[in-house]
């Protein structure tokens, strides 16, 4: 971690949402001991899915009369899970063969094998690997295929942890990036300059209409999700937040998996401060992840009590889910089977009530799948979970430069920090894009999921409403489209290792959507109400009921990456566009329609 000084006011550093690069900077070494361990875990054939996906479709349809109807974790593993003996009988085979601590979670089995074992079951050989950047990072894996024993092969949909190596993020970078100019040329209605100012909470607040000093039900939570060695903001660092923006002391209740609180990284310092200060006194969860979606989405499910509201600033490709997926994933096709199955446990997920967020990635259209705006064949690519159609995925705004006519200026007087450095005034949300922010917003279209019905009009009226459109073979026209919704994503003060720091990303954008959906939260549990679940059918509903419950953004485009502008890519228009979705959330009508709900 970089040290930047307090009262050093142009230095910028970037927080990526979407990993920026394939990660081969794992080192084979030598054959892992015989004795050394690895953990693994085996997900089994599921049932009846197509009952899962409809009754969460159905929970989920605010004109349904069983909208809000949600399950408990254990009906829903009633519904999923393989018959009894199946669970038992690949736990046995496990402990048979030498595995311990083996858990049957219904429709997962977790183990932990010695490495002669776990060689023996899965007919690989395992090494050593260290990272190379991640100098304290190592595993050990295989850099074979692993096989599934034939005597439990009919009951296994995918292993993870024998032979895959996961993606370590290199880290924030650390100085403002000095596009070259000749990079980021001709592409249509840029968004312009930004608002040089800084964000606190209370530019959130007063931008969307969020009322401050709520008192938020006991019972509202959210989680912040983070992957790849992340796994740590600072308590004393929240302290500094809530002093130099005068805002009230975050709550974090629980922490769930590793935690490493002496080396703040910014991922999760940003996604700690304004997650939780955007929800207020809502409970806090931090929750890092030992493996990626699929490890994160089954113990999720199966986890009681839960929080109620997960936003995950993480994404990579869809087809390239088996770099840090499983580990016989080596093609498209079986890069879809991971991405289906983690589907799967978002739906279980959604059915207990539980809302999931996603960033849309920071590097555009082209997406961590054409970082460098060169590719000709795949200029276009996607990002997951950030374009799942289980997950809102939440794209990033910037405030566009300050008008001398705009009547009623953001005012962040009771912000300390906003006394010493200037903090944004501008109440014009355009597209976060590059060169003027750090980041330009993903979005467009999944390479896999079809168009939920939910979105299709909406979707559908931004097709059809003649706006410049990538060439139709670069991506698919009749699957999902992402983003969602849209929230602030540039210029966010944050205090790390007791310094402040400026962030951007779609990373700033979902904590705080996701902080504002705890809040809806908390209305509707004073109302004896359900939590809002799945929401995405309801704030499509919503919008068509009131388009005003959202902030329409219409200048700017995603043509760009961090670094340079491809020739192709989404422009912004009116209503939902495939750069910030719907746009950015206008609380108190939004609220409205939401209170008006069963
Ligand atoms: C290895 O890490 C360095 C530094 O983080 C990064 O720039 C590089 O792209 C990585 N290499 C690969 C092949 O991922
Ligand atoms: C919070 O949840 C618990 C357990 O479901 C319930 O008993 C309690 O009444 C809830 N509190 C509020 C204020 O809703
Ligand atoms: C992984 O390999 C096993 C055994 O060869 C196979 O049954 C399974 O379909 C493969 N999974 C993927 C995702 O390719
Ligand atoms: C469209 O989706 C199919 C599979 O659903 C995929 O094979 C294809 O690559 C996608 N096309 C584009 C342009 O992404």
């Amino acid at each position: 971690m970089r040290v930047l000084l307090l009262l050093v006011f142009l230095v910028f550093c970037i927080i990526p949402a979407a990993l920026s690069f394939r990660d081969t900077n794992w080192s084979k070494y030598n054959r892992a001991g015989k004795k050394e361990t690895v953990d693994f875990r085996i997900a089994l054939n599921q049932r009846n899915l197509d009952v899962l996906e409809n009754t969460l479709l159905d929970v989920s349809n605010p004109e349904s009369p069983n909208y809000g109807k949600h399950w408990t974790s254990e009906q829903v593993a009633d519904l999923v899970a393989p018959e009894p003996y199946v669970s038992k009988k690949v736990a046995n085979y496990l402990k048979k063969n030498g595995c311990h601590n083996v858990e049957n979670h219904r429709d997962y089995i977790k183990a932990t094998g010695p490495v002669d074992s776990v060689e023996k079951i899965f007919s690989v050989e395992m090494y050593n690997y260290k990272h190379n950047i991640k100098s304290d990072q190592a595993i050990i894996r295989s850099s074979e295929t692993y096989q599934v024993p034939f005597e439990i092969s009919q009951y296994v949909h995918i292993v993870s942890g024998i032979s895959e190596l996961p993606h370590l993020k290199s880290g924030p970078k650390s100085q403002r990036l000095r596009p070259n100019p000749k990079d980021f040329q001709a592409t249509p209605a840029p968004a312009g300059p930004a608002d040089p100012g800084m964000v606190v909470p209370q530019t959130i607040q007063q931008l969307y209409g969020i009322p401050s000093n709520y008192q938020n039900n006991q019972n509202t939570s959210l989680c912040l999700a983070e992957f790849a060695a992340d796994r740590s903001y600072q308590p004393k660092d929240l302290k500094t937040f809530a002093a130099k923006t005068g805002t009230p002391l975050i709550n974090v209740v629980k922490n769930v998996g590793p935690f490493q609180p002496t080396q703040p990284d910014l991922e999760s310092t940003l996604d700690v401060q304004y997650g939780g200060a955007t929800a207020q006194t809502a409970d806090v969860w931090f929750w890092t992840v030992n493996g990626w979606m699929y490890e994160f989405s089954s113990d999720l499910a199966a986890t009681v009590p839960a929080p109620y509201v997960v936003s995950m600033s993480w994404g990579w490709p869809e087809p390239l889910q088996c770099q840090q997926g499983i580990g016989n994933c080596t093609d498209g096709e079986s890069s879809q089977d991971y991405v289906n199955r983690v589907n799967i446990e978002f739906q279980k997920i959604g059915l207990r009530g539980i809302t999931l967020l996603a960033s849309s990635g920071d590097q555009g259209a082209p997406g961590d799948g054409n970082p460098s705006c060169t590719s000709r064949d795949q200029p276009i690519s996607t990002i997951f979970p950030g374009a799942s159609p289980w997950v809102t995925s939440v794209g990033a705004t910037m405030l566009a430069a300050p008008s001398t006519s705009n009547p009623n200026p953001i005012d962040t007087s009771d912000a300390p920090v906003c006394g010493i450095h200037a903090c944004a005034t501008s109440t014009q949300e355009v597209t976060c894009s590059s060169p003027s922010a750090l980041i330009t917003t993903g979005g467009g279209f999944s390479n896999y999921s079809p168009q939920p019905a939910w979105q299709s009009k909406a979707v559908n009226a931004y097709l059809n409403s003649g706006v410049v459109l990538p060439n139709k073979k670069f991506f698919n026209a009749s699957n999902r489209g992402f983003p969602d919704v849209s929230g602030l994503g540039h210029n966010y003060y944050i205090v790390a290792a007791d310094q402040m720091n400026l962030v951007d990303g779609t990373s700033c954008s979902s904590p705080v959507i996701g902080g504002i959906v705890a809040l809806l939260n908390s209305y509707r549990l004073d109302n004896g109400k359900s939590t809002l679940g799945f929401i995405n059918p309801v704030l499509y509903a919503a919008y068509a009921s009131n388009p005003a419950a959202f902030n329409d953004i219409t200048v700017g485009n995603n043509y760009c990456t961090e670094s340079c502008c491809a020739t192709t890519g989404f422009v912004a228009t009116k209503g939902w566009d495939a750069v910030t979705g719907l746009g950015s959330p206008n609380f108190k009508p939004l609220l409205s329609y939401i209170q008006s709900l069963n």
